[in-house]
């Protein structure tokens, strides 16, 4: 089945939107992982249109960071294509290019924000020189102007300028977050990964970083792929939903139809908040 009929075949979801006729930003077909006899996610396509913001949901255990991982190259699926509209060549299967290709990807067009601020930022480094590195990385050199873009970010996530030096081990949990998200965005990606953001955090710091976070995905007219249990993140930032269970997609579309008139049972368990996630 070629990508273009695909796409149209599963478009129920999206007919209303304005994107629908655009080329995907990432086409997804086929994606499984297991770990050994058990399955991590099962035979997943769907594709992501720029400016897209697509919630993942579904109890815990149900394959969602899976799914994440081999979505961003963290994870070699066993099966399935992962196609990523690059800048210079289009549409390329990420799956089986080249670990470098896939790497500079993670430089520069993806973006990863874990749900643990420890495995996305640098403990020992200050916070300025995290959102400096990301820069780095990608070819910046000059000191004075490093500096000012990490500033700016700090800024822009609502972190003090004159806490720059500081180390993130000296940061509330939500400023870690908030680091983390400055230093994944400061180069300007295309598609952000997320798995579960505002997990370990309390309620009312949940609720600043989520407003944080949809501020700079519509300012930055962002793509992103959200991963979480909590319903109400992706009821705030999600366009669409996937529901997982046991590693299948047993539900999509858009977020409000889905949450509001769920049509299989185990979202409706979801949504009625049955299940305990
Ligand atoms: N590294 C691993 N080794 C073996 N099984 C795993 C591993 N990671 C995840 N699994 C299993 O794969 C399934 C999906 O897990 P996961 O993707 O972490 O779900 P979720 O993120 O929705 O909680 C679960 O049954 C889990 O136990
Ligand atoms: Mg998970």
């Amino acid at each position: 089945m070629s990508v273009q009929n695909a796409s149209q075949e599963s478009c129920r979801d999206c007919s209303e939107r304005s994107w629908a006729a655009a080329e995907p930003l990432l086409s997804v077909r086929g994606v499984s992982k297991f770990y050994g006899a058990r399955i991590g996610c099962a035979d997943v396509s769907f594709d992501l249109y720029p400016g897209e913001v697509m919630g993942i949901v579904g109890e815990s255990g149900s394959g969602k960071s899976t799914l994440l991982n081999c979505l961003a190259g963290h994870l070699a699926p066993d099966a399935g294509e992962v196609q990523f509209d690059t800048r210079a060549e289009g549409l390329k299967d990420t799956v089986t290019m080249s670990e470098p290709e896939r790497r500079m990807l993670g430089r520069t067009d993806w973006a990863f924000v874990h749900q643990n601020p420890r495995d996305g930022l640098r403990m020992g480094v200050s916070a300025g020189g995290n959102v400096g590195e990301r820069l780095m990385a990608v070819g910046a050199r000059h000191y004075g102007a490093i500096r000012e873009s990490a500033l700016d970010w700090l800024g822009r996530v609502e972190i003090e300028a004159d806490r720059v030096d500081d180390r993130p081990s000296a940061f509330s949990g939500g400023m870690q977050q908030r680091l983390q998200i400055a230093r994944n965005l400061v180069t300007g990606p295309r598609l952000v990964f997320m798995d579960e953001p505002t997990g370990g955090l309390d309620v009312s710091v949940q609720a600043r970083l989520l407003d944080l976070m949809r501020g700079l995905v519509r300012q930055m007219g962002l793509s992103a792929i959200i991963v979480t249990h909590d319903l109400a993140v992706v009821r705030l930032l999600a366009d669409r939903l996937m529901v997982m269970k046991s590693g299948h997609v047993v539900e999509t579309g858009l977020t409000d139809q889905v949450l509001d008139d769920p049509q299989h049972a185990y979202t409706q368990l979801l949504v009625s908040s049955v299940l305990q996630v």
